[in-house]
Order: C-alpha cells, then sequence, then structure tokens
C-alpha cells in the first residue's frame, strides 16, 4: 500500500518526505485554504512548491463544476508539473471531464466518493484514482473501511485498473484497516502516519536496551 499525506502544509509534506516513505501527496480546497493560499497565481504557485518537494504524484483539485470549466482548469493545473494529478468531483461533469482526461494521458483522482456505485463509474471513466472518504463515512454511522472492501473486490471481480485512494483518513487504526482491506493507497494527515510508530513496548524496550548498553562500555 502506497503512503500519501493529506496536506498542503509544506513543512509537514517535507517531514514525511524526509522519512523515505513517501509517495504521494493529495490536497483539497479546504486544505489549500487552512495554508492561507489566495488567488490563482499563489494557488498555481504552491502546487509546484509541493512538487519541488516531492518527486510523486501530487492531487490538485479542480474548482469549476462544469465540463468545460474542469477541462480547462486541470489542463492548467496538468502544465504545472508532470506529477500533477487532476482532482475531480464525483458528478456527472465531472465523470465526462475524467474521460476526457483519461483520452487525453492525464491522471486523474475522483473524490468525494462515498459509495461503491460511485467508485464503479470512477473506474468506468478510466480515473487513476478513486478517493473514498472513509472518516466522513464512519461520521455518518456506516462502515468506511468496509465501504473500500467493498470497492476492492468489485475492482478485482472486473478487472478495474484504478487504485483506490483511501482518504479522510482520521486515525492510524484507519491506516492498518485499509492495508488489510485492500487499498491501494491511503492519503494521510502526519499525526496518522506517526502514529504507526508508537508502542510502549518499544519505548520501555528500548529504554531497557540503552540502560543495559552503558555496562558495554
Ligand atoms: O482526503 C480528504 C480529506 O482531506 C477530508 O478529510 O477529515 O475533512 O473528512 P476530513
Amino acid at each position: 500500500m502506497k503512503f500519501f499525506i493529506d496536506t498542503a502544509n509544506l513543512a509537514q509534506i517535507k517531514e514525511a518526505n524526509d522519512l523515505g516513505i513517501l509517495d504521494g501527496v493529495t490536497t483539497n480546497p479546504s486544505l489549500m485554504a487552512k495554508e492561507g493560499i489566495k488567488g490563482t497565481e499563489a494557488v498555481l504557485k504552491h502546487y509546484k512548491d509541493i512538487c519541488d518537494i516531492v518527486n510523486a504524484p501530487v492531487s490538485a483539485e479542480v474548482i469549476a463544476t462544469d465540463f468545460d470549466g474542469m477541462v480547462a482548469e486541470g489542463k492548467a493545473l496538468a502544465a504545472i508539473d508532470k506529477n500533477i494529478v487532476v482532482k475531480i468531483p464525483m458528478i456527472k461533469d465531472g465523470i465526462k471531464a475524467i474521460k476526457w482526461f483519461t483520452d487525453n494521458g492525464i491522471a486523474t483522482n475522483c473524490t468525494l466518493v462515498f459509495s461503491a456505485g460511485q467508485a464503479i463509474l470512477a473506474a468506468k471513466a478510466g480515473a487513476t484514482y478513486v478517493s473514498p472518504f472513509i472518516g466522513r463515512v464512519d461520521d455518518g454511522n456506516w462502515d468506511g473501511v468496509d465501504l473500500i472492501r467493498q470497492i476492492s473486490d468489485i475492482y478485482t471481480i472486473q478487472g478495474f485498473q484504478t487504485q483506490i485512494l483511501a482518504a479522510s483518513i482520521r486515525n492510524s487504526l484507519h491506516i492498518v484497516r485499509c492495508a488489510e482491506v485492500g487499498a491501494d493507497v491511503c492519503t494521510c494527515p502526519l499525526d496518522s502516519i506517526l502514529g504507526l510508530l508508537k508502542h510502549p513496548l518499544t519505548d520501555i524496550g528500548l529504554a531497557k536496551f540503552l540502560e543495559d548498553a552503558k555496562g558495554l562500555k
């Protein structure tokens, strides 16, 4: 399973990249706004800054919701860097736009996916990635990880090539469970990635080793 970081914060992207286990970055308009980025030029520059840190796929989301607008905006985003993946919402014109980008050799990430039916449509349009938002599914008292399992089963049976990118990850256990049920990618906040490191027995064991190592000097 690949690890993407789900943020537009350059320091966090750099920290995750320095770990050596980062396979990509996802952003969305909310994450960009959180960094205080304003205006088209600043947005495009920020995506370029991210691409300069990470030599791997970087999802950049369109704001337009009509086919022509999404294609124009997506073309401009894709021109920033070879690693840009055009992120497109799961709406009717979005499916048309994904098909257009697929036919024109531009990678896409179909976002705001909450059902297996939506994931089938994204795959039919040729999306490179499909992004089910599992934390938000959990928020509605449904099982987000089970949605990943269902999509994974369907894609395997049908031979769809679209990669399942589990998004809206809220904790480290989400990452482990997504790995269990066949997610191709997990896009995570930095805290959830670093949370995978934690185990009290590791801390206790290391303290003991370091204590005993004093006797070796
Ligand atoms: O990857 C999508 C993510 O950024 C949304 O997360 O926590 O707002 O549901 P959240």
